[in-house]
């Protein structure tokens, strides 16, 4: 079944727990985006905002990490209440940091862990990791910013990375992220995307609800 996951980067930060509640009433996960202006060209937010969500969350909070050296804090984001933590494969390249010990890391909390990629890392890059990660997040912009356009290219791989997951019966459940809106999810879900994430396209829409609604395939 497939799960939709609003990116609070694009919620009305002055009247956040109206998003919030909208969230726990209409979708699956809350997809809380981090970024340091080092991995990624742009700052998001911090602690603060993830606690204050947690407090008021009744769905999973999926905490992505677009930050360099993220084993310093997933610890922390384990503590204010992730139930799912990912972190970018070009982090591990930049830091030289080994992926697998990060994966533990995150497991070591009782989180599932995730590998995030940008659009132009070879998927082929994640097969040593697809039994041992929960979930791929394949983001379908290059992540930064919401509101970007989707990349097209990204059918293909997931497609070729479902594959490749089901070859090996691994159960890594692939997450999209970047542009996601009603009229390419049904694709995604046919490509095997298993969590939709979508920012503008839930809380830029008159209605989110029902914007949520179409992604799930209900019109
Ligand atoms: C971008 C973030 C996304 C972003 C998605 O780097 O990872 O989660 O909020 O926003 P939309 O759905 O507007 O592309
Ligand atoms: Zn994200």
């Amino acid at each position: 079944m497939i799960q939709i996951a609003p990116s609070m980067l694009s919620a009305d930060f002055l009247r956040l727990e109206k998003d919030v509640d909208m969230v726990n009433e209409y979708a699956d996960i809350f997809h809380l985006d981090i970024m340091d202006g080092v991995l990624v060209p742009n700052l998001s937010y911090g602690f603060p905002v993830v606690e204050a969500i947690a407090r008021k969350a009744g769905k999973p909070l999926d905490v992505h990490l677009m930050i360099v050296n993220p084993e310093k804090y997933v610890e922390r984001f384990a503590k204010a209440g992730a139930s799912m933590i990912s972190f970018h494969l070009e982090a591990m390249d930049r830091d030289g940091t080994d992926t697998e010990s990060v994966l533990d890391l995150v497991h070591s909390f009782g989180v599932k862990a995730g590998i995030a990629v940008n659009p132009d890392m070879p998927v082929e890059r994640l097969y040593p990791f697809l039994d041992k990660a929960d979930f791929i997040l394949v983001m379908s912009v290059f992540a930064g910013f919401g509101g970007q356009k989707f990349i097209e290219d990204t059918f293909s791989r997931i497609d070729t990375l479902k594959k490749e997951i089901d070859r090996r019966r691994a159960g890594c459940v692939i997450e999209v992220d970047g542009g996601v809106s009603p009229s390419n999810a049904a694709s995604l879900v046919r490509c095997g995307a298993g969590i939709l994430v979508a920012g503008s396209s839930v809380f830029k829409a008159s209605d989110p609800a029902a914007a949520i609604a179409a992604m799930r395939g209900i019109q």
